[in-house]
């Protein structure tokens, strides 16, 4: 019965959860219970990590034990090294990291909460090695490890920059912190799907990883830069619009959004950083396209509840910071690796149940069989 269908599962419930909390209408979004804006001012992203894996912020010393084990992973096993450098360089940055994680992965694993919380700790260390050098690889430069002295957000930008700015920092460890997690988007979804079978926890990132390539939902960011690059000018944008989203009636990228129906409160700490950050003369040409674009999808859109999302203004953030538009999905898998972590361990924890949905059959009646010669 066409009726029981669900399709695209808007609004079915899943699992539980106290991870991230998101109300679309007001437009909140708080990571256990804290707002997204005090965690981006006054956090480090290992902070951050350490509130999403242990459940609470963690105190100077906890901070401290986190972040020295963190470290001892930022080294990653060599045949990763090897492999990212054996592909070819023109791969897409996002194939890189799906083969990075399933080469990783022993094929099982024993979730426990114990278990759980070194893994995961174990995979981000891993995974600023992983990224990095995927930058590294498809910018033609030698492989190399991150250096333990630094922290989060400045190790990673080391290993891909030789001159790395305060700002810059700040803004890596923002983004970092923005794109955590976001409740259950069709990424974690797919690693809450092979968790459910009780797959390990690098098959279930690959699984997250495939789901977050695609246009509509880690690739938007890299799609709604390419429109600003695309107008060129701030005053064509009217004219832009025009030709290409009323008159071949295709979306606006960066807007829109399944839950939120206001502004996402992550593009506007976004777009501040974007303001801040942009210097050159081309930095500040795509902003202000980006803000002349955004004012009019608003006066298009608002009415039907199509607001910017947080991928609207997150490649400004990234091309300013110094990455080409082909790393920005990565970028976002990067951060969001540990939001998929933390729901399959919040859920094998604790209401593992095998994910199987049902397909309403819609093909023909009993047919009889004919062999091959009779057909
Ligand atoms: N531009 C123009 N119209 C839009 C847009 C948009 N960006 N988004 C939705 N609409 C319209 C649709 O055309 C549709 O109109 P209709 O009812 O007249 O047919 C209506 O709004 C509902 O759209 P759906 O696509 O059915 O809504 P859904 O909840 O499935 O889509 C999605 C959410 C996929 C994010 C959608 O808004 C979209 O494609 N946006 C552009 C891509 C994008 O920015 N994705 C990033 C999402 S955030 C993230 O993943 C981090």
């Amino acid at each position: 019965m066409e009726s029981d269908i669900n399709l695209g599962l808007e609004d079915v419930f899943i699992k539980h959860t106290s991870l991230t909390y998101i109300d679309g209408i007001k437009g909140i979004l708080r990571y256990r219970g804290y707002d997204i804006n005090d965690l981006v001012s006054n956090c480090s992203f290992e902070e951050v990590s350490y509130l999403m894996i242990y459940g609470e912020l963690p105190n100077k010393k906890q901070l401290d034990e986190f972040t020295k084990e963190l470290k001892e992973h930022y080294k990653l096993p060599r045949h990763v090294l090897s492999l990212i450098s054996e592909l070819p360089r023109d791969s897409d940055a996002l194939t890189m990291m799906e083969t990075a994680f399933a080469s990783m992965s022993s094929g099982e694993y024993s979730w426990n909460k114990e278990n759980d919380r070194k893994q995961a700790t174990k995979i981000l260390g891993e995974n600023l090695g992983i990224i990095s050098n995927i930058y590294r690889h498809k910018m033609g430069l030698r492989l190399k490890e991150p250096d333990p002295k630094y922290g989060y957000a400045e190790a990673f930008l080391r290993n891909c920059f030789d001159n790395v700015t305060e700002d810059e920092i700040n803004a890596m460890n923002a983004a970092l912190i923005i794109y955590i997690d976001h409740e259950v988007p069709a990424s974690t979804t797919a690693a809450l799907i092979a968790a459910s079978t009780l797959s390990d926890m690098y098959s279930c990132i690959t699984a997250a990883i495939a789901a977050l390539k695609g246009p509509l939902h880690g690739g938007a960011a890299e799609a709604a830069f390419n429109q600003f690059l695309a107008i060129k000018k701030p005053e064509n944008v009217d004219s832009w619009f025009e030709d290409n989203i009323v008159n071949k009636n295709k979306k606006l990228m960066g807007f829109g959004h399944r839950v939120y129906k206001t502004y996402d409160p992550r593009m506007k700490i976004f777009k501040s950083i974007a303001e801040k950050l942009a210097i050159t003369d081309d930095e500040k040409n795509l902003l202000k396209i980006a803000e002349n674009l955004e004012d009019l999808g608003i006066k298009r859109f608002s009415s039907k509840g199509i607001y910017p999302n947080t991928d609207y203004y997150s490649g400004l953030v990234f091309n300013e910071i110094g990455f080409p538009v082909y790393t920005f999905t990565v970028l976002f898998g990067f951060s969001r690796v540990l939001g998929w972590v933390a729901h399959i361990s919040e859920y094998v924890e604790n209401e593992e149940r095998l994910i199987r949905p049902r397909a309403v059959y819609i093909g023909p009646g009993e047919k009889q069989f004919k062999k091959i010669d009779e057909r």
